[in-house]
């Protein structure tokens, strides 16, 4: 069979509720043209963010019920743990409330001032956990990551030149008896690659940063968020590949780094929850003493044992193949469409989201007016449909402009049906038709970290 179907059934749903175009009028200037601000129940189809939004299945809420609400030792822990370490391989499991807060106990303990920390792209909020300890995040992806038209089917991958180049310069500076792991105490990649589109690594890109930074001294890491997706892609994009199990490829991917940061809410498909994956057993210790300073004792960091239960069966169903190829075609389905109507996305579509170049969706806005960010808006006004600016908004508050100007559609897991994603396509294609009527913003309030999440426009 041709057709892909969605290997579920739906047994609960909730209810969406469509405004008019007045009243989104309104609900956008209060809430300053920043869609971070608006009320979640303004919005019809709700395309911010895959994370923490997905369904649940049966066997999740079920979990719930069964949670262990021990403070130590309980029983969901160490379902949870079991489920990690034969998933991952990973002797050392530590749960976290969410993907950042396993990145701000990482780097307090290995971060600081005189420190670069190289990624394939930094995610904004790795970036600021980075940028917070005083060292400095530096963005690697290969050239064609950066190219909306480039059909690469790795765009996520490490430039392998340019990380060799930064270690090169690197240990050139070293003082008599440094190591380079003083200066560079760990490389990361990002599966898949968010900030650049969803684009996944290739494994052979994955064990060739292993490599060199063996050969540097240099730790490994990875930043796991998507990591089924990611391996999906390997599957089916890598020679070689197409005969392994994801779960076969998935432990690879692990077994090739030294450590991860993981956010549970994409990839565990919950709504909260987080994972610090460590092999040093010095490092080990000093995390477990940070995270019950900060999180909560070793056998639940910031969750509660229900959340423990239903992470162990969201990491069990997301490498189900059937699940996978579900969930890649459907955001497929939605970027050739939209390319089919004209418009630009960045190719080819990601796993998590499709990413649309709003450059060439915006031309007569300039990047100083936020053309992603109007964009935004224009989805909002006209259907109710809300995205997210990644761009000049989200990463050209430090005055250097990102390399592309990029409005994310990102697709919840196992919530939206193909009628709800042909209604997204239909009113792209209708705001594309009438795109010289988008107006540019100007920032009139901001934070000076993470300013996209609070800051107000004003429309010129
Ligand atoms: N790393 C990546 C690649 C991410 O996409 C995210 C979150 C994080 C780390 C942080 O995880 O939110 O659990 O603290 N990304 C979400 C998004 C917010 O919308 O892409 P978190």
């Amino acid at each position: 069979m041709k057709t892909i179907i969605e290997p579920f059934r739906i047994k609960v749903v909730e209810p969406i509720r469509m405004t008019t175009r007045a009243e989104r009028e309104r609900i956008l200037a209060e809430a300053g043209y920043n869609v971070f601000l608006i009320r979640a129940e303004d919005v019809l189809i709700d395309l911010l963010t895959d994370s923490g939004t997905g369904a649940m299945s049966s066997l999740q809420w079920a979990g719930v019920m069964r949670g262990d609400e021990s403070y130590a030792g309980a029983r969901s822990w160490y379902v949870l743990r079991d489920k990690i370490r034969e998933l991952t391989g990973f002797e050392h499991v530590l749960p976290t409330h969410q993907g950042r807060a396993s990145e701000r106990i990482l780097f307090e303990l290995i971060g600081g001032r005189g420190k670069i920390v190289p990624n394939n792209s930094h995610f904004d909020t790795t970036r600021a956990n980075v940028e917070h300890t005083g060292a400095q995040a530096v963005d690697l992806v290969i050239d064609e990551g950066k190219d909306p038209r480039s059909k690469h089917p790795f765009k996520g991958n490490m430039d392998l030149a340019k990380l060799e180049a930064l270690f090169e310069r690197v240990r050139r500076e070293l003082p008599p008896g440094g190591t380079l792991r003083d200066r560079i105490p760990v490389a990361m990649v990002t599966v898949t690659n968010n900030s650049g589109g969803g684009q996944p690594v290739s494994l052979e890109n994955l064990r060739a940063v292993r490599k060199l930074c063996d050969r540097y001294g240099v730790p490994f890491f990875l930043d796991a968020c998507r990591f089924a997706e990611n391996a999906w892609f390997i599957k089916t994009r890598e020679p070689g590949q197409q005969d392994r199990s994801v779960r076969d490829i998935v432990r690879e991917m692990f077994d090739l780094c030294d450590g991860a940061t993981i956010s549970a809410k994409k990839d565990g498909i919950v709504n909260i929850g987080g994972l610090l994956l460590l092999r040093d057993p010095e490092l080990v210790r000093r995390a477990d003493e940070l995270l019950i300073l900060t999180e909560g004792f070793i056998t639940y960091g910031g969750l509660a044992g229900r959340d423990l239960e239903a992470m162990a069966q969201g990491f069990e169903e997301v490498v189900h193949e059937d699940y996978l190829q579900y969930r890649i075609r459907s955001t497929a389905y939605l970027g050739e469409a939209l390319l089919r109507a004209g418009v630009q996305i960045v190719e080819p579509p990601g796993g998590h989201a499709i990413y649309i170049d709003a450059r060439h969706f915006c031309p007569h806005i300039p990047p100083a007016q936020f053309p992603g960010q109007a964009l935004v808006c224009g989805l909002y006004r006209h259907a109710g449909i809300r995205g997210v600016e990644i761009g000049s908004v989200m990463f050209g508050g430090g005055g250097t402009p990102p390399p592309m100007e990029l409005v994310r559609l990102a697709i919840p897991r196992r919530v939206y049906t193909q009628s709800h994603i042909d209604y997204v396509i239909e009113a792209i294609g209708e705001l594309f038709a009438r795109r010289g009527e988008l107006r540019g913003l100007e920032i009139v309030e901001q934070q000076p970290s993470l300013r996209h999440f609070t800051c107000r426009f004003r429309e010129t």
